[in-house]
């Protein structure tokens, strides 16, 4: 199946099971907004408690704090958003839709890599077990004409988009014949800046209201609370400040489902260091974010980082951690060495001294910063888009299945009486009274059986237990593994036990 085909079954699979929903859906949504649903608020939770946890339980110089969405409109000043955080647009002039100019340079190339895939599959057919793929991508001459314009295409691109030449942008996309892909033609206008963050007003029209932002990220909330945090909380560098919370981007090219969204969360966490040192310190998270993610085994091959050629002018390197998603290998998170921009610009537009007393070197400095910003909703896509399946059975039936990682499952355990009868939901009801102490379990008494463990496996639940009538007889259970669907009996005073171990946090924390 096109890999197209199968991320519209994850996003209608995602609906179904009330994983996520459009936002208003009854107004026909809202356009890259989004609602999650019951069991997607448990999947996301869990990711964000992996998070905090693997921050903040893990290391003993990183603390959290929760700062508010609405920021002095100075913030956004003195962090360059008012004035650089813009997106290059075109318009179409016959369909008279908006796009952004280096979304549409950049699909262009996809799609000329996309053609070497091809190549390399045509080449496959043609020698079979003969195929090498190192020696065909490095001899074959039609991949290196393909190559040869990728490269052409993508220096003259980074080059505009480095010193924001948009007319330059423009003759790419003219060059290059991109059509809209709507119209199919090539009448575009001039590329124009278009500022993403959302404006509101605070206080009432009458007393003269003042025009605010909702925030772009949530790292500004931490700059502005580093004296505060590093004074109370009486921090010796190097340590980081951690925070998990909403983000809105006016998003032109909406799309993806919930990779490009209007209204976010994010998941940040400034590491502050002595000045000198942030590339050691770059580097270590570089490969401790990089852990976090392969721990829940996914498999290396799916992740590749993106080092970027050319920096912001206030970072010194800057990283993205990539996923293979079923468009393609897309950032999930960015790592980042911001040197002091933020802190001395906070400094100069506050008129504050934010600087950090080294009591070693006997001197004041302001501390340089390393960033971690991951995006809860894209690793939660990241984490659906890896774990869902269409499973041919040996029966020949087909089940849908979610191999979630069962710490990050939003049900761990479902409790299963066999029939609707002969005591059987009495048994399992007073099962279920234990266990939900220690997991989120569901009780399901409807349909048969096999109709419930495909509910089950649609939403990766991990495990399944049946009441049966040997139950009653020996204080025995079946149960049920998601992945192999292998069964076997169990003693009901054991089941915290065997099931605690799978599915805690704690067991997948302590992988890192
Ligand atoms: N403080 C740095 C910062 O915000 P960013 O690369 O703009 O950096 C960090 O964003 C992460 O936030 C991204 O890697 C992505 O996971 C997430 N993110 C950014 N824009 C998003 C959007 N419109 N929808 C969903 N997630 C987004």
């Amino acid at each position: 199946m096109a890999q197209e085909d199968i991320f519209k079954k994850i996003v209608s699979h995602c609906k179904e099971y009330g994983f996520v929903f459009p936002s208003s859906d009854i107004y026909d949504g809202l356009g890259a907004v989004y609602d999650y649903g019951q069991n997607g608020v448990e999947l996301k939770n869990n990711i964000k408690q992996y998070w905090w946890q693997s921050m903040v339980l893990l290391h003993d110089n990183i603390v959290g704090i929760d700062s508010a969405i609405f920021m002095h409109p100075t913030v956004w000043k003195a962090s360059g958003h008012v004035d650089a955080f813009n997106d290059p647009l075109i318009d179409n002039r016959d369909s008279k839709k908006r796009y952004r100019a280096d979304v549409l340079i950049e699909d262009h190339i996809a799609k000329l890599e996309e053609k070497i895939e091809k190549e390399v599959a045509k080449g496959r057919k043609r020698f079979k077990d003969a195929f090498d793929e190192q020696q065909f991508l490095a001899t074959n001459s039609r991949v290196a004409e393909i190559k040869d314009k990728i490269n052409a295409v993508h220096s003259r691109f980074a080059k505009a988009m480095a010193e924001s030449d948009f007319e330059e942008l423009r003759q790419i996309i003219l060059d290059e014949e991109i059509v809209c892909p709507i119209s199919g033609t090539r009448n575009w206008t001039e590329v124009r800046q278009f500022n993403l963050m959302f404006k509101t007003e605070v206080g009432s029209t009458a007393d003269g209201a003042t025009s605010i932002y909702l925030r772009p990220e949530t790292a500004q909330g931490i700059f502005v609370n580093y004296l505060n945090v590093q004074k109370t909380g009486r921090m010796k560098l190097p340590f980081g400040i951690a925070q998990i919370g909403k983000a809105f981007r006016n998003e032109i090219v909406a799309r993806q489902f919930i990779f490009r969204m209007r209204e976010f969360e994010q998941m940040e966490m400034q590491f502050f260091v002595k000045p000198g040192t942030e590339m050691q310190f770059f580097d270590f998270w570089k490969q401790t974010r990089m852990a976090w993610h392969q721990a829940l085994g996914f498999g290396s091959e799916n992740y590749r980082f993106h080092d970027h050629e050319k920096l912001a002018h206030y970072a010194n390197a800057a990283t993205d951690i990539e996923f293979h998603l079923p468009f393609g290998y897309k950032e999930i998170e960015g790592i980042h060495s911001r040197t002091d921009f933020d802190l001395s610009q906070h400094a100069k537009f506050s008129g504050k001294k934010i600087e950090y007393f080294d009591p070693e070197e006997n001197k004041s400095y302001t501390p340089y910063v390393i960033e971690t910003s991951i995006g809860v909703d894209r690793m939660f896509l990241s984490v659906i888009c890896h774990s869902y399946e269409e499973e041919k059975l040996d029966s020949g039936e087909t089940r849908t299945v979610l191999h979630l990682p069962a710490a990050l499952a939003p049900i761990k355990l479902a409790v299963l009486p066999l029939v609707k009868k002969d005591g059987l939901p009495e048994k399992a009801r007073e099962i279920l009274q234990q266990l939900k102490f220690h997991f989120n379990c569901k009780y399901d008494e409807k349909d048969t059986i096999g109709k419930r463990y495909r509910r089950m496996d649609a939403i990766g639940t991990p495990y399944c237990i049946t009441i049966d009538h040997d139950t009653l007889k020996d204080n025995t259970v079946t149960l049920r593994d998601r992945d192999t669907m292998e069964q076997h009996r169990v003693d009901i005073n054991q089941l915290i036990d065997i099931i605690e171990d799978k599915v805690s946090l704690t067991t997948l924390l302590k992988k890192l």
